[in-house]
């Protein structure tokens, strides 16, 4: 008998495939224009970005992580004050805090949608906040909302990190509309991913987005050799800005095609036991970065589905707070549980726009196979 084929987590070659004469076309563009720092497409994919999101500025960057990190400094946070985030991220939103010297406090997060939990934001707000730091995570939308309005009665702006949420809504708003600012990474595996590093800030605010071009490009003011504030190089390359337009110019249909293939795996995981299939909010979109399910079981679970081949990932195994590296902020164990419990339990399960519908089948297939054994229930 042959052995089936294996199903990656995701594959980057199937989405390229599909743009691969537009993308071609770009470079060749890019590259016979001479203009590989800055130039055009840089601003055209900003406008197009700004436009997608609805916002009317943006500022395009190095990576994500710098995104939020001159952000942040865009707000003038520093030593002495602090940011209010969540623990259940990528290291990068923890780091971008530390890294201005600011200090990180971690909030929990709902159980149902893995984000910010408005609940218990007041608590953590003292005199010393500066900034609530929301995480889109797996691109469904924190509660804007709800966040926002604790954060205005503080007097504190909201920054989405919105690394994982390219199109995501909340009701009727677009992530990157959702707060003061937002900070995106397009990271090649990000559901709009450049060949390469790349980020994006956006905002309504044409005063905060000209402070964080002016700090990712050396601290210029008016002439390009009057460097009046500290600042890096953090621009992006136009190769990578032409073909992120071209893939722009996809991304509703990318990010449908991975909503259909979110409810499919709800269908087909409807009703297995011990698993938690994730399910939008009511007046939330997901842009369905990850297709996160939860397991009691999740390690024998992963490795039920390596051994057959399936590639499955741990979107985060240990949250932020209890990373060496964030020592500083003074996490510890059990400070914040629900947060703690999701990063036993989570489980991505191979998720991208091309995933053939008969791989989904399949893994879908396993993950009940492997519940029902699990419980009995298939005996
Ligand atoms: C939630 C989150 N924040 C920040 C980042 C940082 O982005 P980058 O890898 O582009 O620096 C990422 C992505 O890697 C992310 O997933």
């Amino acid at each position: 008998m042959n052995e089936p084929r294996p199903i990656p987590l995701i594959d980057l070659t199937a989405q390229l495939s599909r743009v691969r004469t537009e993308i071609d076309a770009a470079v060749e563009r890019v590259l016979t224009s001479g203009a590989f720092v800055g130039g055009p497409d840089v601003g055209a994919l900003e406008r197009e970005f700004a436009a997608f999101c609805g916002v009317s500025h943006a500022c395009a960057v190095a990576n994500g992580t710098d995104a939020l990190q001159l952000a942040l400094r865009a707000y003038g946070i520093g030593p002495g004050d602090e940011v209010v985030t969540v623990a259940n991220t990528f290291i990068a939103t923890g780091e971008a805090i530390l890294l201005v010297g600011a200090r990180p406090v971690f909030v929990d997060v709902e159980e149902r949608t893995h984000t910010l939990d408005p609940e218990r934001l007041e608590a953590a707000i003292t005199p010393r906040t500066k900034l609530v730091l929301p995480v889109h995570l797996y691109g469904h939308p924190a509660d804007a909302d709800a966040v926002g309005a604790i954060a205005a009665r503080h007097g504190v702006p909201v920054l989405e990190d919105a690394a994982q949420a390219h199109g995501a809504s909340w009701r009727g708003r677009r992530a990157g509309a959702l707060g003061h600012a937002a900070a995106f990474s397009f990271y090649p595996t990000k559901n709009l991913g450049a060949c390469g590093d790349a980020g994006m800030v956006t905002s309504d605010d044409a005063e905060f987005v000209a402070r964080v071009r002016q700090v990712a490009n050396h601290g210029a003011g008016t002439h390009r050799y009057d460097n009046v504030v500290l600042g890096t190089n953090s621009r992006l390359d136009s190769l990578q800005a032409a073909i992120l337009r071209v893939k722009l110019a996809r991304l509703e249909r990318w990010n449908a095609e991975r909503a259909e293939r979110a409810a499919l795996y709800a269908k087909a995981l409807a009703g297995a036991p011990g698993i938690v299939t994730p399910r939008e909010r009511e007046g939330a979109r997901s842009a369905w970065h990850l297709y996160t399910i939860r397991s009691p079981r999740r390690d024998a679970l992963a490795e039920h589905l390596r051994v057959r081949g399936i590639g499955s990932a741990i979107h985060y195994p240990k949250p932020i707070h209890l990373q060496a590296s964030m020592a500083a902020a003074g996490g510890r164990p059990g400070d914040l549980p629900v947060c703690e419990r999701l990063a036993r339990e989570v489980l991505c399960l191979p998720l991208y726009a091309e995933l053939p519908l008969e791989d989904l089948a399949r893994v879908a297939a396993e993950v009940r196979a492997f519940a029902e054994a699990a419980t009995g229930a298939g005996a």
